[in-house]
């Protein structure tokens, strides 16, 4: 049988993964830009972080996480994001205790068993960033400036900002029960999920794709006049800030978010050309969770964006980042007799910076100057007999083919001058 790489995973091949530095270095940069200080937390934790944290009703817990049980017994989860992890870190380590706010940023690997289609894998990448302990609203309008930034920084465009606010449990709580009478009288036409999210988690309900549960979610009331004095003043703070720094949105009164640790934000970024999986970025405040992971009560806002829809998107609009990082010379070699002096050649460049290839063989100067080719390199430094003798090398260059002799312990100046 042949193997083959798992279901909804990929392989991210060399001319590939030089993209995605570039963009990891683009994202690194805006994140640090906001004030944001990266955090790196295990690939798996224990499993009632996320039940807990994500919240037991949601389609994550429910069915999509790759749970396991370790050589101990303990039952132990791939983690499916990392917002749950970021507030176990910040309670085990106490980060409170440093004072002001704590802004952190993190990229990674996650891991969902969801049903595999374009833009929608079983290990996935996301970068996104968590903010604990601040309530001000300024930092929803930082959060989602930031967010912006990250996609504007590399040149996309045609990103729309969706943005909502669900409310805090209390107005929450009665605009859960209006939705309940609202949507019950229909429930035999909703799908099968819906129906039991009506009972479980009816905001859910709002999410459904299926246009019959949409037909019927139209005609439900909205959570806007459900929620109390401080969410409406905290979400008109918010609008308030974005337009104050020229962030168009479209408020989304039907927006809820697939995660239950949600307070008053939310927000999504979409890119329409990417079909059905088209949010490039998920987020919000949940003012909720650290109490719910076993801290004190602590407010926290933060997002997610996914690296694979972020990729999908520059080459849709054709800005992926152009990044060489193949070989600049390749070193050829004229007879066995220069191996050595060539390898010993290939060291010196490859200590001072310069990326070499070299050949192995000993072939004819046109098959190595084919794979010189291939390979794209800037220059061919030749070296045989002759130029040995006269402790040089001849280097062609490509793009036009001039070449010219340079002496060994002029080459890495001569390189970095004419490159
Ligand atoms: P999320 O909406 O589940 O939120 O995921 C955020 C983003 O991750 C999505 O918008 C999408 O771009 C990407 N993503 C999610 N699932 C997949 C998948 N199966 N394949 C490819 N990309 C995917 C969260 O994860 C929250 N932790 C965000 C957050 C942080 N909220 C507050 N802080």
């Amino acid at each position: 049988m042949k193997i083959t790489a798992p279901k909804g995973t990929q392989d991210i091949l060399p001319e590939e993964s030089a993209i995605w530095r570039a963009v990891e270095a683009t994202i690194r940069g805006v994140f640090l830009d906001y004030g944001y200080r990266e955090i790196r937390t295990p690939i798996f934790e224990q499993t009632e972080l996320f039940a807990r944290g994500i919240g037991e009703t949601t389609d994550i817990v429910e069915k999509e996480m790759y749970t396991f049980t370790d050589m101990g017994g303990r039952s132990m989860t791939l983690r499916p994001e990392g917002t749950a992890s970021i507030v176990r870190a910040y309670l085990e380590h106490n980060l409170a205790a440093r004072g002001g706010t704590s802004k952190l940023f993190y990229l990674g690997p996650m891991f969902r068993q969801e049903k595999p289609q374009a833009g929608r894998f079983r290990q996935f990448h996301q970068f996104g960033v968590e903010a604990l302990g601040e309530d001000s609203p300024l930092i929803d309008g930082e959060i989602i400036a930031l967010a912006i930034e990250v996609y504007r920084r590399m040149g996309l465009e045609a990103l729309e900002v969706r943005l909502n606010s669900v409310g805090c449990p209390a107005c929450r709580r009665s605009y859960r029960e209006a939705l309940i009478d609202a949507l019950s009288p229909y429930a035999s036409s909703m799908c099968e999920s819906c129906n039991r999210r009506l009972k479980t988690n009816p905001l859910r309900v709002l999410d459904c794709k299926s246009p019959v549960c949409q037909g019927v979610t139209a005609q439900a009331p909205t959570i806007d006049t459900y929620l109390c004095t401080d969410c409406k003043s905290h979400f008109t703070a918010v609008t308030d800030y974005l337009n104050a720094v020229g962030i168009h949105y479209q408020w989304d009164p039907r927006l809820v978010r697939g995660l239950d640790y949600y307070s008053k934000t939310v927000f999504e970024i979409i890119y329409g050309g990417l079909g059905a999986q088209n949010a490039v970025c998920g987020g919000g405040r949940y003012d909720g969770l650290v109490q719910e992971v076993g801290g004190p009560p602590t407010p926290g806002i933060g997002f997610a964006a996914g690296m694979e829809r972020l990729i999908m998107t520059l080459q849709k609009q054709e800005k992926l980042p152009v990044q060489g990082d193949g070989p600049q010379i390749f070193l050829a070699i004229l007879g066995e007799g220069v191996r050595t002096n060539a390898f010993q050649l290939a060291q010196t460049l490859r200590q001072a910076g310069l990326r070499t290839e070299i050949e192995f063989k000993g072939r004819s100067l046109k098959a190595q100057m084919k794979t010189a080719d291939k390979l794209g390199v800037t220059w061919v430094a030749i070296l045989g007999e002759d130029e040995l003798t006269r402790q040089s090398v001849l280097m062609r260059r490509m793009a036009d083919g001039t070449q010219e002799e340079v002496p060994f312990d002029q080459l890495v100046t001569y390189i970095r001058a004419k490159n």
